[in-house]
């Protein structure tokens, strides 16, 4: 007890000691200002694509669908053949891709987490799968051979082109403004039968034609349709018991579209002046 209590005045003589030289002033060195302000504080921020990708998220959970992911490396046939391209399909070769060895490559779009997301989950099931992907394309203004997607696929019984025209303009009118017009063009994927590709008018000439929409007044945003049969069966899920609807879409591309971004490049570069534009704190 003794030594305790002598140990406490020492440590309270210290306390005091310093406690008066620091208001003498003698902790500042010589040279040193300390009363000036300091420098201010560098913070990070979301890349704009990071805020695309979650306010996307945002809008399609509010109508009821739930963030899903899948992996970045995937197999032949996750990536290809359960989704019914057919093994000599010319869509083979156009989605030219990047082969890690046997039969894995680098996922060229966010597809196949529709087949794992099927075989994980009874119906109904309704999901958002934002994720990179990778083609072998030119590095330009418009093309990355890594660019982002956002998946969407909704299954249950009664599902209809209806439920995907309503879902996808609905979206379109939240994400840019409420009198977005849209249009649907018939297309074809082989996943999806019916399918169709949704243009929104130019969000930059209003629709009068200028060079972001190559004059046409329109900017193509996503590929959709109903989800064929034989991917329902190819995943264990029973085709006339269950329909569904499924799109794809670019997050870059939406960007540049909202934002009037000339070049997808500029995503990637780091040019700080780019970020720093678009930042937003973190909160
Ligand atoms: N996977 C297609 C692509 O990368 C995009 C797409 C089209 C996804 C239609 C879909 C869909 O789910 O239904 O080009």
């Amino acid at each position: 007890g003794g030594a305790a209590n002598a140990l406490k005045r020492d440590i309270e003589a210290a306390i005091a000691d310093r406690e008066r030289a620091l208001k003498r002033g003698a902790a500042q060195p010589a040279g040193v200002d300390l009363t000036m302000p300091a420098r201010a504080e560098w913070r990070g921020g979301l890349h704009l694509v990071t805020q695309v990708v979650d306010e996307i998220c945002e809008i399609f959970h509010e109508l009821g669908f739930t963030r899903a992911v899948g992996p970045e490396a995937e197999t032949e046939r996750y990536n290809f053949y359960a989704l019914n391209f057919p093994k000599d399909h010319p869509a083979l070769d156009a989605q030219d891709s990047f082969h890690l060895g046997g039969d894995v490559v680098l996922r060229t779009h966010t597809s196949p987490v529709q087949i794992r997301t099927l075989e994980t989950y009874p119906p109904p099931v309704r999901v958002v799968i934002p994720g990179r992907c990778y083609r072998r394309d030119p590095f330009d203004a418009s093309h990355s051979p890594v660019f982002e997607q956002i998946e969407g696929l909704a299954v249950d019984d009664r599902l209809t082109f209806v439920d995907l025209k309503a879902t996808l303009s609905t979206f379109a009118r939240r994400f840019f403004s409420s009198d977005t017009v849209v249009r649907f063009r018939p297309s074809y994927f082989p996943f999806t039968e019916p399918s169709a590709e949704m243009d929104v008018r130019c969000q930059i000439c209003r629709g009068s034609g200028c060079p972001s929409c190559k004059q046409t007044g329109w900017m193509e945003i996503l590929g959709s349709g109903m989800v064929h049969p034989a991917v329902l069966e190819n995943c264990g899920v029973d085709s006339e018991k269950y329909t569904g609807f499924a799109w794809g879409m670019g997050p870059e591309r939406i960007a540049m579209t909202r934002h009037g971004i000339p070049d997808i490049r500029l995503f990637s570069e780091s040019d700080v002046r780019f970020l720093a534009h678009f930042a937003t704190p973190i909160r």
